[in-house]
């Protein structure tokens, strides 16, 4: 983040607006940006809307830890938002070019308490008022999961409150029941994050169907180093957004990989390999390299990937409702190429406000309550799983013994 905006920020607090969250940003001493997340329709979108079908409210507290967001939200009945509070260290990491495992583990320690506390206070309610505590314990950085974890575990032991642990992508796929309230299962989801590219097949409430993935870099990885390359620095997906604006994405033709015996599997280290050779080569020839022009059509190429194969997802399996998740879902490109494909197959077009895209732990709770309410509960014996498989349920149960 340039130096100003950071002096602007650390001299009060900031409303930023995210599509539909009104974001409360607060940048601490040691340079950790505090969020608070609201829905702009605020009160009045409130209790009533979202109702437990036997009559009941569900109220859980969630946590997020596995990356470099320490978050934590109080989520109603899987859909409304009573708090939204995310604690992101990516001006700690920006200065090593990408999320350093151990900075992120001491700092989820620093502020895990005071997010929970936030979160709990924003909400109105204390820990005897929750249902369950709810947890991401994988996929992730082990070190990083580890801290959402202790912490769940210890309150859920503490006041003899359910434990549920999530999965990190069931989560971000989630996000969309949050700001969609009549959108049901099934539909096709594109999960698009850092460390995930996947079309899956929502069936039920957290039941899944992957019928595609990535062979190799997931898209926010390509994302995160070809800004490297071309030196727009970390975190590589939103500064490529941004510069994109500004260069022309036919100024280069890369390529957009097709893997011929499986037709929605993505690959993107070749694109990577041919936007590096084009500015290696670039660079030898002393020419100078144009970061809009590279930016623009490297993300024209990523984004026509996803959405294509998306598009032909619903069209060949009939559904005609799309969500996007993930990190990279928050691509302007790709949410304005959703759009229009979606309208022009008039498939119904789901996507979370930008803020619920990213990491965020009311994505959580809402994976959450459907897994409360088909029974689901964790022993204090779950651990942290760094690799934790998405849809497999069998696998996933006993992942921690
Ligand atoms: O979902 P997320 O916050 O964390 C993971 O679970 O991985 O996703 C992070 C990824 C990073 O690779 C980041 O560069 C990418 O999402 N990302 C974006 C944008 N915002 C974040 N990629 C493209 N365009 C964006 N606007
Ligand atoms: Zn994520």
């Amino acid at each position: 983040m340039e130096d100003s905006r950071l002096d602007s920020q650390r001299r009060g607090r900031l409303i930023s607006n995210g599509d539909f969250m009104e974001i409360n940003k607060n940048v601490e001493d040691d340079g950790v940006i505090f969020m608070s997340i609201k829905d702009k329709a605020g009160e009045e979108n409130a209790a009533d809307k979202v109702k437990d079908q036997n009559g009941r409210d569900v109220t859980i507290l969630a946590i997020e830890s596995s990356c470099d967001e320490t978050a934590a939200a109080v989520v109603k009945n899987g859909r409304e938002v009573l708090s939204n509070i995310i604690s992101s260290q990516i001006a700690l990491h920006t200065i090593y070019g990408g999320v350093v495992p151990e900075i992120a583990s001491r700092k989820h320690v620093e502020k895990m308490n005071g997010c929970i506390r936030a979160a709990l206070s924003e909400a109105k309610i204390t820990l005897d008022d929750i249902d369950a505590i709810a947890v991401t314990y994988g996929p992730g950085l082990v070190g990083a999961l580890l801290v959402g974890v202790s912490a769940a575990k210890a309150i859920a032991f503490a006041k003899n409150k359910p434990l549920i642990g999530v999965h990190h992508i069931e989560g971000h796929i989630s996000a969309n029941f949050i700001e969609n309230k009549e959108l049901e299962p099934p539909f096709v989801c594109l999960v698009v994050s850092g460390g995930h590219s996947h079309l899956v097949v929502v069936k039920d409430y957290g039941e899944y169907e992957i019928i595609g993935q990535t062979r190799d870099d997931a898209a926010g990885e390509a994302f995160d180093k070809v800004a490297r390359a071309i030196g727009l620095g970390y975190p590589g997906g939103p500064k490529i957004d941004k510069a994109a604006r500004e260069g022309n994405p036919e100024a280069f033709t890369f390529p957009q990989a097709k893997i011929d015996d499986a037709e929605y599997d993505f690959s993107f280290s070749g694109l990577k390999s041919s936007v590096l050779n084009y500015i290696n080569q670039a660079k030898m020839q002393g020419e100078e390299l144009d970061q809009a022009d590279v930016a623009a059509s490297f993300q024209k190429a990523v984004v026509e990937v996803l959405a294509g194969h998306a598009i032909k997802a619903c069209k060949e399996y009939g559904y005609d409702k799309l969500a996007i998740a993930g990190g990279v879902a928050s691509n302007t490109a790709l949410r304005e190429l959703l759009e229009k494909e979606c309208k022009k197959n008039k498939i119904k077009f789901y996507r979370p406000s930008p803020v619920l895209c990213t990491d965020n732990a009311a994505m959580i709770g809402a994976a959450a309550y459907f897994e409360y309410k088909k029974g689901v509960r964790f022993g204090l014996d779950m651990n942290a799983v760094p690799n934790l498989p998405l849809g497999d349920r069998e696998r996933r149960y006993h992942a921690g013994k």
